[in-house]
């Protein structure tokens, strides 16, 4: 399959209830990754675009911990559960997404997950841009991830993104081969409600 076709894979496969900008549809998290190595300059692209999210007070509480070389990405491997090793070790990119939980005057910031979650989004987005796809996981332990990467204890460890271009399904184990497809959503009308909790918004 060319590049090309799988970049629009999720508009085939998927289908929005209302006209959205096909980059929300063709973001999924696939888990087939080519061996090549990302750009810099895409890297530097799409942090940025995770640099512009915004936060509670402006606060930007998202840090990355990035892992390139063969030496960081096997630290990473040791942190993160079987069930994701046995495909994201192909990855050339693990991001480790941490959130402080401390705002500038040393006092408990509320925002700080959602802050991060608003941060992952939109690095996800300007991935689809570039050419790139992205996996997140929550699965790995995050008082190993804690001790080997050294991270304070004001910060929330949060999710290991894999990064890189999509590779072949069929470099996947067959258990994987058949997941390895855009999902779809929740009708809008069991997430929406108006004036108050499960009254329908039409
Ligand atoms: C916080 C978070 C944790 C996740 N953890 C895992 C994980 O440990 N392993 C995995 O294969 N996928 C994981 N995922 C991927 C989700 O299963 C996936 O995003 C969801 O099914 C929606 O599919 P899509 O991203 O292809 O649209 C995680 C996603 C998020 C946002």
């Amino acid at each position: 399959m060319k590049h090309s076709e799988k970049s629009t894979w999720g508009q085939l496969h998927r289908k929005s209830q209302h006209a959205i900008d096909p980059i929300y549809l063709n973001r999924w998290s696939p888990r087939s990754f080519a061996e090549k190595p990302v750009e810099p300059e895409k890297l530097y692209r799409i942090f940025e675009a995770a640099r512009w999210a915004p936060s509670g007070s402006n606060e930007q509480p998202w840090r990355y911990i990035l892992a390139r070389s063969p030496e960081d990405r096997a630290t990473f491997l040791e942190f993160i559960m079987s069930g994701n090793t046995a495909w994201c070790d192909k990855a050339p990119v693990l991001a480790l997404l941490l959130s402080h939980k401390l705002s500038s005057r040393n006092e408990p910031l509320r925002s700080h997950s959602f802050d991060a979650g608003t941060s992952w989004g939109y690095l996800a987005l300007e991935c689809v841009r570039q050419g790139l796809v992205t996996h997140a996981m929550g699965g790995f332990y995050p008082d190993k991830a804690r001790e080997l990467l050294k991270i304070p204890d004001e910060y929330e460890i949060e999710v290991v993104i894999a990064i890189g271009y999509q590779g072949e399904k069929e470099a996947l184990s067959e258990a994987f081969q058949e997941r390895e497809m855009p999902n779809s959503r929740r009708k809008l009308d069991e997430t929406i409600f108006e004036g108050r909790f499960g009254d329908p918004f039409s």
